[in-house]
């Protein structure tokens, strides 16, 4: 079996969001110094809200209890990625959901990987040049586990800290089918490889395109602009077998993960998306317009 690399995706790094960026914090936010602590302690504390995986992830990222009240965002953010084979639409469907919910008023940031960082960018080229191969599945699944690290805190922890809505083109996924299924890197590694780095971080929502291998190989080889990189040269039968490994993925974990069906065209997948999107993420309200 060949060494199996997550492939590359070709999405912004990181698209910009038209939102507003973070309120600078300055070194006093949040701090009040002069304050006097209150004559009692408080009875009981508030009772804890219950938070979505990527939510406690923004908390966590945005720092002490004192700035984290100071950098509250209105709305969690939402984590989303992108997942399928080669060629299945990832990148133009990224596009297509960051465009639409970017219209619907949210900051929404478009990130990829293996890269989506400054650091993790570097570790894409490593990666792809093939210098790893040789080391095998087991350590590429290190270094994607690295770059990963790097990625989720320069770019994806603060995003979603701020209230932002991430989507990812490939994530953690790849790695499990890539690395792990086709790679046959103990899926125990995989999955401590996966709790270190992601930890809390976890995808709120991963839209899984499904597509035959044949169609997607053949998309990928109509791509103008670019030469098919060593995964779509990989034989049809590894292809197939990434497409099955997927859609075992969706159905292990039907509250994350919808298998969306790739076949149609551009349109049609959009919207599938956008439907999923809506009805399983609660989008924000539409902002009122003042009178004046
Ligand atoms: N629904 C569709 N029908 C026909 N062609 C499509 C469709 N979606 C995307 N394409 C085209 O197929 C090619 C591959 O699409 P895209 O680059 O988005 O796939 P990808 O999943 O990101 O591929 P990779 O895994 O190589 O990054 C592009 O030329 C794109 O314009
Ligand atoms: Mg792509």
């Amino acid at each position: 079996m060949p060494t199996r690399t997550t492939p590359p995706s070709d999405a912004p790094v990181p698209a910009k969001s038209p939102g507003k960026p973070p309120a600078k914090r300055s070194a006093k936010a949040g701090v009040k110094a002069k304050a006097k602590p209150p004559a009692k302690p408080p009875a009981k504390p508030p009772a804890k809200a219950k938070k979505s995986p990527a939510s406690k992830a923004a908390s966590k990222a945005a720092g002490t209890p004192a700035t984290r009240a100071a950098a509250k965002p209105a709305a969690p953010g939402r984590f989303i990625t992108l997942e399928g084979g080669e060629g299945a639409g990832k990148s133009t469907q990224l596009r297509r959901l960051l465009a639409r919910l970017q219209a619907a008023g949210i900051d929404a940031v478009g990130t990829r990987e293996p890269g989506g960082s400054t650091g993790a960018e570097i570790m894409r080229h490593l990666i792809l040049s093939g210098a790893a191969k040789p080391l095998g599945p087991l350590a590429e699944a290190t270094l994607f586990a690295a770059a990963r690290a790097d990625h989720l805190d320069a770019t994806i922890r603060p995003a979603l800290a701020r209230g932002a809505w991430v989507v990812c083109d490939r994530f953690a996924d790849s790695t499990r089918v890539y690395q792990g299924a086709l790679g046959n890197v103990d899926p125990r590694l995989i999955a401590a490889l996966e709790e270190v780095t992601v930890g809390e971080t976890r995808p709120d929502l991963t839209l899984i395109l499904d597509l035959p291998a044949e169609e997607g190989l053949a998309r990928a080889a109509a791509r103008s602009g670019r030469d098919a990189d060593r995964f779509e040269s990989e034989g049809l039968s590894f292809h197939r077998a990434l497409r099955e490994a997927f859609r075992a993925l969706a159905t292990s974990e039907p509250e994350r993960c919808l298998l969306i069906d790739a076949s149609g065209t551009a349109d049609t997948v959009e919207e599938a998306i956008w439907q999923a999107v809506s009805t399983r993420l609660k989008l924000p309200a539409p902002r009122r317009r003042r009178r004046t």
